[in-house]
């Protein structure tokens, strides 16, 4: 009995309302899940509504409290009507998990303007901006975490990173800036750096049995990332057991970076 009460002081997301960009689909539902689950309201943002309504849907079938907001994040006046619209569910959100993200990799040579402002207006711009809708709130009530989704593309070149490498070394840097402004308020901001997860964003590389195999191999676990392996770090960021770890990026990778 005490272990329950010491780890649901601990970990325990009851009351606590979370906003999950791209919480329809890989690594952004199974957060969705964790922080439902956690005891978290959850509103997930993503654009196709059948994704959204099939994940809430199955939220509520395990006793969740979870709503959905489909916009398109690619533009501004997308993100802001976003924000508002997923404000207006269980209200002003105290958790922001930005997951939504894409991936085009034309090469290098061939990367127009046209990747480039796709590329950071949901990888960057969308971050930012719910940053700055929901970051102040959070700060004025004392408490907040925000989580963005970065990759090891962050930190070097991986199969033609183009913009994409770009926008999420960006996305750290942006991590930083939050933490240092917000974090005296209670507010931490971090991201999570996942390795290769089988999911569809990168369903090209995916269906190539020798690279997939390759890169297991080239974790220390010996295995690609599953998206149930960010739960436990995501409930964990988004807890008050976090409260003191701010401004990092955790790698969820198998030990991918460092080998
Ligand atoms: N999978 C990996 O190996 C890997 C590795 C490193 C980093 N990551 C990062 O992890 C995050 C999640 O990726 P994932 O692999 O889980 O990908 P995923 O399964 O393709 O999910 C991407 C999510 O983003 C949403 N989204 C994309 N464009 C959007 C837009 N314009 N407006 C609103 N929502 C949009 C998608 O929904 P809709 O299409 O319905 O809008 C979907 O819910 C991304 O930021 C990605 O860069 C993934």
């Amino acid at each position: 009995m005490i272990s329950r009460s010491y780890l649901s002081e601990l970990f325990s997301l009851e009351g606590r309302v979370a906003v999950v960009t791209g919480g329809s689909s890989g690594i952004g539902r199974a957060i969705a899940g964790a922080l439902a689950r956690a005891g978290s309201s959850v509103v997930i943002v993503a654009r196709n509504e059948s994704e959204l309504a099939a994940t809430a849907d199955e939220l509520a079938a395990d006793g969740c409290r979870a709503a959905w907001v489909s916009a398109d994040l690619g533009s501004r006046a997308g993100v802001r009507a976003a924000a508002e619209r997923a404000a207006e569910v269980f209200g002003e959100p105290d958790i922001l998990v930005n997951s939504a993200g894409i991936n085009l990799r034309p090469p290098m040579g061939e990367l127009g303007e046209e990747v480039w402002d796709a590329t950071m207006a949901v990888n960057l711009e969308a971050p930012y901006l719910l940053g700055q809708r929901f970051g102040p709130g959070m700060a004025e009530r004392g408490f907040g975490r925000i989580i963005h989704i970065t990759s090891q593309q962050a930190h070097r070149a991986f199969v033609q990173s183009g913009a994409y490498g770009v926008s999420k070394g960006a996305l750290e840097s942006l991590t930083r800036s939050q933490a240092e402004a917000w974090s005296p308020h209670g507010v931490t901001c971090n991201t999570l750096v996942p390795g290769f997860v089988m999911t569809p964003l990168n369903e090209r590389l995916s269906s190539d049995p020798e690279k997939v195999a390759a890169l297991a191999a080239r974790t220390m676990v010996g295995r690609n990332g599953l998206v149930e392996d960010f739960a436990g770090a995501a409930v964990f960021l988004a807890s008050r057991a976090s409260s003191y770890v701010t401004g990092q990026a955790i790698f969820v990778d198998g030990g991918l970076s460092v080998h």
